[in-house]
């Protein structure tokens, strides 16, 4: 159950009061120069970026999205991902209240692109995956944004520069890739990926910013997948070619990686979690124009998967996916 949302949310940037920024996180700011960031999406990741940005990090948030609906959306994930730390972390409830208030009280609501990158250090995108969707919002914010901005995205499987070839020579110096993994608030990795104009500096910073929010980064080149997908991608198309085979069954598979490699979950568990119509997005998307990927037996499309998304079972999200769930989105296996 998400908690009833807070009826702040105004048509444009509604900035709370400067008293409620507490010294100490600006001390924590100066490290890495950021005093303020813009997310734009206030979706599943974006939620989770503008929360460990504003908790962990302590640094001013502008959550940005396309409607007040959306915004709701995203400080209701906010919201209840902060009760539960610091419910867990505070006996007393007034105390965790508190903390909780502290934390929401750095972040700022907007449907103002413009208005929320003006005033930004560094603007995270995390809205949909799609390229001229991206490049779109870039251009836009490259207008807006002050010369110093640095620019990231957080997609999961479009090449950086070819996002980062909408904006300015100047600006793709300041541009690289911030891939967070979800849920954000619990995953420690992030994937910073420089490309080719990326300045040290801008990478130095994103770096000291992603370890101050909690964060463990780690550097890849602009290759797709980056580390992580470019492994476990290929990893669970080949398991569901073992599966159309007939060599073994997807409960089978599941069991043999979770206790045989001591991996949390198998490859079908995790194509369910993820989203199969994410999984195949990808995939197909490195098998039609992947550098390297390109109409390789690594990406060929599955038909069991292609299948399924057909049947509009995208996994956990939609109640079904490899397997049943309890309801949509519920975290148990029927
Ligand atoms: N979901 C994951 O597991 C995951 C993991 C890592 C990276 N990513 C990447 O993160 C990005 C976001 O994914 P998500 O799962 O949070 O998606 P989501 O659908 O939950 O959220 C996207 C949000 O962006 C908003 N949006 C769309 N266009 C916009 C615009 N022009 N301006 C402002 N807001 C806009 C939408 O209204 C929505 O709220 C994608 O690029 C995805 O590939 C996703």
């Amino acid at each position: 159950m998400l908690p009833r949302v807070k009826p702040h949310v105004a048509a444009m940037a509604t900035r709370r009061p400067a008293q409620w920024m507490p010294a100490a996180a600006l001390a924590t700011a100066a490290n890495h120069n950021v005093k303020q960031i813009s997310v734009i999406g206030a979706g599943l990741m974006g939620a989770g970026i503008a929360q460990v940005a504003a908790h962990q990090a302590a640094v001013r948030v502008q959550l940005v999205d396309t409607s007040q609906a959306h915004l709701q959306k995203g400080e209701s994930i906010i919201l209840a991902s902060l009760k539960r730390i610091f419910k867990k972390k505070s006996a007393d409830a007034a105390d965790a209240a508190r903390q909780t208030d502290e934390v929401m009280a750095r972040i700022t609501l907007s449907t103002s692109t413009e208005q929320s990158a003006a005033s930004s250090d560094v603007l995270v995108e995390a809205i949909v995956e799609n390229l001229e969707a991206k490049r779109r919002l870039f251009r836009q914010l490259d207008a807006a944004a002050p010369a110093h901005a640095i620019f990231a995205s957080n997609t999961s499987s479009l090449p950086i520069a070819d996002i980062a070839a909408a904006v300015s020579a100047t600006r793709r110096a300041q541009f690289a890739g911030l891939h967070f993994f979800n849920p954000v608030p619990q995953m420690k990795l992030v994937e910073v990926i420089r490309i080719g104009e990326t300045q040290p500096q801008v990478f130095e910073t994103l770096l000291a910013l992603t370890k101050a929010m909690g964060k463990v980064p780690v550097s890849c080149k602009d290759t797709p997948g980056f580390i992580v997908n470019r492994l476990l991608v290929p990893y669970m198309f080949e398991a569901l070619r073992l599966v159309e085979r007939g060599d073994a069954t997807k409960e089978d598979v599941d069991t043999a990686m979770k206790l045989g490699a001591g991996y949390p979950m198998g490859p079908f568990e995790l194509m369910d979690y993820v989203g199969l119509d994410t999984t195949k997005f990808i995939n197909d998307g490195w098998y039609q124009s992947g550098k390297g990927l390109q109409g390789s037996k690594l990406t060929e499309p599955s038909p069991l998967l292609d299948q399924l998304v057909a049947d509009g079972k995208f996994g956990r999200k939609s109640g079904e996916g490899f397997y049943a769930y309890g309801g949509v989105g519920a975290s148990t296996k029927k």
